[in-house]
């Protein structure tokens, strides 16, 4: 049988690990496809530039809509990233009647309904495995080998940037900018890195994994996000001295009020696994009725960790075009018209226990108002730590360091007691919250 004939949009990182991938193994794919897959035609911005891969065999043009209309072509791989170009393309594969695979998940995140229902409606496959977690097959895991379970909660480190930039901070005390440079070097950072740091790439994965796991339709604008800028060296070293690390984690779960939808800072008990991957690994752990806690790891990002998941989705897509269209597994992993609306909660109801670190002045009766104030809130403390002032400061600029840990509580209670502390005159400066889960049962 004739190979099958693919089309590449974006030759840079991910583009690139892709050719490698399918040259390198194509023996091997080819026996596990049934078929031969060639990428005939191929996109980028500067044909000039110095390529992770060869591209001697690929005809090349600085022209993506060349290649989506190219008739030969069978399946688009959309990896150029952003939105606006990448929807048009995709779209207009769509409509031609092509299979589509997309690493972008700012893509699906924010136009995966209207992309699938399309998609759907023609006939055709929209494949995004590398949109989540790098290589890591969770959207395969989520909704095939987890398809018999009541998903009850999901949490995972999701963008290999941030936990790449926490695990240089944390163990080599290196500095937060030079960090996110090195993480732009080796290809792990989107175009616009505050994408990273800020949380907004996990958001995005977070609203796909959600959508997977609930059965409910992507709603990215819902995802609460805070990324990782606010976290110091001294949250760090505060967390671990309490026993905890610190991840950005996304978290999402069922809840009898609604769905949580997350992203942030959270310390997690040093002992859980998940508080033990570094680097650009990333790992989600899902937790389903039937099965239990199930975690799933690997690299999170970078050239052939994703090209894993891009191939693997080709090799799907290659394997489908021959099998029954009605039988194919749906986008979302629930049928399109079995979507909940089951609302997401907003993050006042969310429940969840804190980190909180404070500068208090000095002097007596301080600590009193700060536990009255969360006292009066039901809030309870599950830990403290009270650092004091050098020696060295005079009386009035003598402020002690505070960390307490609380059991769970209301975030609206949480963000009251919060804006009375910071009212009291003896406390310094904003209070630092940071989310902790314990995420054991
Ligand atoms: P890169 O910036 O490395 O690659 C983008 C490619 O698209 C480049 O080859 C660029 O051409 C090409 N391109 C951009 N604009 C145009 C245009 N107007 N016309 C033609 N070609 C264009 O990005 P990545 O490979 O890192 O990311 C690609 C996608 O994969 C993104 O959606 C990203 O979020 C996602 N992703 C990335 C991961 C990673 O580890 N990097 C992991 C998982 C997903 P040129 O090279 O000439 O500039
Ligand atoms: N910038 C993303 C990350 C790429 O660092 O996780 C993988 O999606």
């Amino acid at each position: 049988m004739e190979p099958v004939k693919v089309g590449l949009l974006g030759l840079g990182t991910v583009g690139g690990g892709t050719v490698n991938v399918l040259t390198r193994n194509a023996a091997e794919i080819t026996r596990r496809a049934g078929r031969g897959i060639e990428i005939t035609h191929a996109a980028a911005r500067d044909l000039k530039k110095a390529r992770i891969c060869k591209t001697g065999n690929i005809k090349l043009t600085t022209d993506p809509q060349q290649v989506v209309d190219d008739p030969e072509v069978q399946i688009i791989v959309e990896l150029i990233g952003g939105e606006t170009l990448a929807k048009e393309m995709v779209m207009r594969a769509i409509a031609k009647g092509k299979h589509v695979v997309t690493a972008n998940k700012a893509l699906i995140a924010n136009y995966g309904n209207e992309i699938f229902a399309a998609a759907q409606a023609r006939g055709v496959m929209v494949a995004f495995e590398a949109a989540v977690a790098g290589g890591i097959p969770i959207i395969k895991a989520v909704r095939e080998g987890l398809a018999g379970n009541n998903i009850e909660w999901l949490a995972g480190i999701i963008n290999g940037t941030g936990n790449f930039i926490l695990t240089e901070m944390r163990d080599k005390g290196s500095n937060f900018a030079d960090v996110l440079v090195e993480a732009q070097r080796l290809g792990y950072a989107e175009a616009d890195p505050t994408f990273d740091v800020e949380g907004i790439d996990a958001a995005h994965k977070l609203s796909i994994l959600a959508a997977i796991a609930f059965g409910i339709p992507l709603q990215f604008k819902k995802v609460y996000t805070e990324g990782i800028t606010k976290i110091t060296r001294e949250d760090v070293n505060y967390a671990e001295q309490l026993g905890y690390r610190i991840k950005h984690l996304g978290i999402a779960k069922r809840t009898p009020n609604g769905i949580e939808m997350r992203v942030h800072p959270t310390l997690i008990p040093e002992r859980r696994l998940i508080a033990n991957v570094d680097g650009v690994m990333n790992a989600v752990l899902v937790k389903g009725d039937a099965v239990g806690p199930t975690m799933y790891y690997g690299a999170g990002a970078g050239a052939e960790a994703t090209a894993s998941a891009v191939v693997a989705d080709i090799i799907d897509v290659v394997r489908m075009l021959t099998a029954d269209p009605e039988n194919r597994v749906p986008h979302l992993a629930f049928q399109a018209d079995a979507l909940s609306n089951v609302p997401i909660l907003p993050m006042e109801e969310v429940i969840t226990c804190y980190y909180l670190k404070m500068q208090a002045a000095d002097k007596p009766g301080v600590l009193a108002d700060i536990t009255r104030i969360l006292g009066e809130r039901n809030i309870s403390i599950e830990a403290m730590i009270q650092k004091e002032p050098a020696e060295s400061f005079s009386n009035e600029e003598r402020t002690a360091t505070i960390i307490m840990l609380t059991h769970k509580v209301i975030e609206g209670s949480m963000n009251q007691a919060i804006r009375e502390i910071e009212a009291l005159d003896a406390i310094k400066g904003p209070v630092t919250r940071i989310r902790m889960e314990h995420l054991s049962r």
